[in-house]
């Protein structure tokens, strides 16, 4: 049988448990062309708060009554499609349930074994191709950049940090708590790590940017983004990936007052979306995939398991209570 999570009422504000209702159907079963994935881990990324509601946005929201949409990894367990043979790892966007039907449009066959297979949902898929495409081709950055990231210890931004340390940048990362600072110091390798959550945090980031910053990489919006925006250099990049702070918020979304500071410094600002970039996901990949062979990234997985603690779960991606790639191991 397969378990599903099921969209049934749009969330106001941060999701409660009832805006999903748990299902069991059969497995499907494939017809001519098709295969059927049988899901080893589920992807839970903050752009899913995003597909809940009911807004215009660069895909269409999740209809209630489907199921949660979100990214999957797992191997083929049925094919009538030689592409998919049984027993293939695939990549795709098959939802929060146990098995899914791929028909091959929107899967992709992954190298993977099954230890490598979080990793496909982390530094070697969406967050990495995000991260990759984000900090090279928007933030364009070179060699002695002061960079700024935020949401540092997450999936993104400690990708971003560690792209920008080996192109030979000055990284400072933001994130929440002491121990998730000491872990993008320590660990990931950026030169500093300013904690939002203290009360010192203002202060702390203007003492670690004495001279201002070329790309600020904006995984959380906010008052954050405000307070880089007055920190930038002449010609500096702003990469605006996400603005965690402000998905559940159920009044104005708070946007940057000093923004006169790209006028003052002929700086800009633009807009990410990782999918533009799927004809190049190759190219990503396979450099990444290479970093980390060589020991210059370090990927970072947190799982957790059972899909009947899908909310629970999700709700880590808000209160921080994660580090890296979060991911749920639903078989
Ligand atoms: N544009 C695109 O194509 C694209 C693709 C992928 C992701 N994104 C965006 O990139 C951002 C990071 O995604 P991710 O997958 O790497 O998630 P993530 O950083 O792994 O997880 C979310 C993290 O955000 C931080 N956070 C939560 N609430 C916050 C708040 N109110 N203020 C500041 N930080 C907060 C928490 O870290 P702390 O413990 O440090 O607080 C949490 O661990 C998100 O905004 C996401 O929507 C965009």
């Amino acid at each position: 049988m397969n378990k599903k999570v099921i969209l049934d009422k749009r969330p106001i504000g941060l999701p409660s448990e009832e805006v999903w209702r748990y299902e069991t159907s059969e497995i499907p079963t494939p017809e001519e062309g098709q295969f059927v994935v049988k899901h080893e881990y589920v992807s839970l990324d903050p752009a899913m708060r995003g597909w809940m509601n009911d807004v215009p946005s660069y895909i269409p929201p999740v209809a209630l009554g489907d199921v949660m949409r979100a990214g999957t990894i797992g191997k083929v367990v049925a094919s009538k499609n030689d592409k998919f043979p049984v027993g293939a790892i695939v990549s795709g966007g098959g939802g929060v349930q146990q098995y899914s039907l791929g028909d091959g449009k929107n899967e992709f066959l992954v190298p993977a074994n099954d230890a490598l297979m979080p990793k496909f949902l982390g530094a070697m898929g969406m967050p990495g191709m995000t991260a990759y495409f984000g900090i090279l081709d928007v933030g364009k950055i070179k060699e002695g950049d002061r960079v700024l990231v935020s949401g540092a210890a997450g999936a993104v931004g400690s990708v971003v940090g560690q792209i920008a340390k080996i192109i030979g940048c000055e990284v400072v990362g933001i994130a929440g708590g002491p121990d998730k600072c000491k872990h993008v110091v320590d660990t990931l390798g950026f030169d500093d790590c300013v904690d939002y959550k203290s009360p010192d945090f203002k202060s702390a980031l203007r003492a670690s940017l004495p001279k201002g910053i070329d790309v600020y990489f904006d995984n959380v919006g906010g008052e954050t983004l405000d307070m880089a925006l007055a920190k930038l250099r002449k010609g500096a990049r702003v990469v605006l990936c996400g603005a965690i702070s402000q998905y559940n918020t159920t009044g104005q979304i708070q946007g940057p007052k000093n923004y006169l500071s790209l006028l003052i410094n002929r700086a800009s600002m633009q807009g990410l979306i990782v999918f533009d970039y799927k004809d190049r996901y190759g190219e990503a990949v396979m450099q990444i995939g290479q970093w980390v062979a060589e020991g210059k990234l370090k990927t970072d997985e947190d799982i957790y398991e059972g899909i009947e603690n899908f909310h629970s779960t999700f709700l880590r991606l808000f209160n921080g209570n994660k580090r890296g790639k979060l991911i749920l191991k639903v078989n």
